[in-house]
Formats: C-alpha cells, sequence, structure tokens
C-alpha cells in the first residue's frame, strides 16, 4: 500500500448522532484534509440490500466498493433510520467489514495530492483503521441531546418520524455498536474525549482547533 509522507492523520470515532460528522467536515475544510464518513460506506451497503435482496452477497459488494467515490456516499437516501439500523447490523458481519477496510485504509494514508492529509470518523476508526492517527478523538453526548439532534434533522428532510422512535433507534444502535464482538465502538486510551452536550458546533470546533494547533506548534509541520 502507497503510503503518503508527512500527512496530517486524524482519527475519530463516536456513537451515532453525537455530532461528530459536523466537526470532522468543519475541522478538514480548515486543514484541507480529504473527509470520510465512513458510516456512510455501511449505509451504501445497507441501501443495496434493502434495494437489490436478491444480488446482494459478497461479490457484489466488493464490486460496489471497487468503484465507490465519495460523492457516492452523499445521498440524501441514506440519512433515513431505516438505513443506519440496518447499517449496524451488516457492520457486525466480518467479510463485508474487510471489502470496507481497504478503502478506509487507502484514503487515510494515500488521500488526494490536494490534500494536507485526511480525517475519518466511524466506529472502529482509532484502534482499526488509523491506529497511527497524529490526533485521535472520541465525540459523544449523551443520549437524549443525540436524539433531539437527529429528529431535527430528519425533520428538515420532511421525514414523518416521531421522537420517540429516534430516541429508540439511538438507544439500540447504540447497544449494537458497542456490544458487539467484532470492532466495536470504544474510547481508547490514547483518544481524547470531546463531549458536545453542552457545546455548540463553534466551541467544538474551537476546542479541537486548539488540540491541533498547539501539537502543530510544538512539533513544527507534521
Ligand atoms: O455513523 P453512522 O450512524 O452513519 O453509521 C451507521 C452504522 O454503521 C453504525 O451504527 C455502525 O454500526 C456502522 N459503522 C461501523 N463502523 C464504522 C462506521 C459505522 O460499524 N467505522
Amino acid at each position: 500500500m502507497i503510503k503518503r509522507k508527512n500527512i496530517i492523520k486524524i482519527a475519530i470515532d463516536s456513537p451515532a448522532a453525537a455530532g461528530a460528522g459536523t466537526l470532522a467536515k468543519n475541522i478538514s475544510k480548515h486543514y484541507n484534509l480529504v473527509y470520510l464518513d465512513t458510516g456512510k460506506i455501511y449505509r451504501l451497503i445497507a441501501f443495496l440490500k434493502l434495494q437489490y435482496p436478491k444480488k446482494f452477497n459478497i461479490k457484489f459488494i466488493k464490486k460496489k466498493i471497487k468503484y465507490l467515490k465519495i460523492e457516492d456516499l452523499k445521498k440524501k437516501t441514506l440519512l433515513s433510520d431505516e438505513i443506519g439500523t440496518e447499517a449496524s447490523i451488516i457492520a457486525k458481519n466480518k467479510n463485508i467489514r474487510k471489502v470496507i477496510h481497504a478503502f478506509q485504509i487507502n484514503l487515510a494514508y494515500n488521500p488526494p495530492k490536494r490534500y494536507n492529509g485526511s480525517c475519518l470518523d466511524g466506529r472502529d476508526i482509532t484502534y482499526n483503521i488509523v491506529p497511527d492517527a497524529d490526533f485521535k478523538f472520541f465525540i459523544t453526548a449523551n443520549v437524549n441531546t443525540r436524539a433531539k439532534r437527529r429528529f431535527k434533522e430528519l425533520k428538515v428532510l420532511k421525514r414523518s418520524v416521531t421522537f420517540t422512535e429516534v430516541l429508540k433507534s439511538i438507544k439500540n444502535r447504540d447497544k449494537s455498536d458497542y456490544k458487539r464482538k467484532i470492532s466495536p465502538l470504544k474510547k481508547t486510551k490514547d483518544s481524547i474525549l470531546i463531549n458536545t452536550t453542552k457545546l455548540s458546533k463553534t466551541a467544538c470546533f474551537l476546542k479541537i482547533k486548539k488540540i491541533i494547533d498547539r501539537k502543530i506548534k510544538v512539533n513544527g509541520n507534521l
């Protein structure tokens, strides 16, 4: 595998709807890093499973991942709670994870030349995908706050869903993501904990920026 030298690598893990996506996007823009929301890959595969139940097998998934472009992950259809739940089910499959693994690692260590590095967020990024990241964060918030945020997002997308349903689905996903045997969600010892419950998006961004800038200042160019 080709590994670009002197790049910044940021790894983020977080439970559903903790605000990691927005933060990671803003951080990536600020430091000119390629951003990958790895959950969207699991969502895309879940979408394919629901769309093509008969064709759905590991060969089919491999082919889709081979030609996958980051733009494919921006589809609004991937954002529903139904797809999120299905994604957390297929995410327990070792063979599916293996296929996705290579795509993520390649982008993390060999981002396109126009970028200064990479920023990936997901569930197993800090210890499985980019274990030697320059910065590792575990971003979380209490479950009610997360459900409120997700509910608001889904309302903007005009999805007919109740708050109770969203809360239930996030609780189920937490259970499934934290408790599964393969690549469970966890905070590693070397990850910095950011609790976004009482913080605005700007406050979270500035907190992370301060941590990154301090290290860049001490170490010079990363
Ligand atoms: O982040 P998002 O909520 O879109 O992720 C959907 C699901 O994909 C998660 O609930 C999780 O089960 C799975 N996932 C994973 N590993 C990742 C990213 C997401 O297992 N790195």
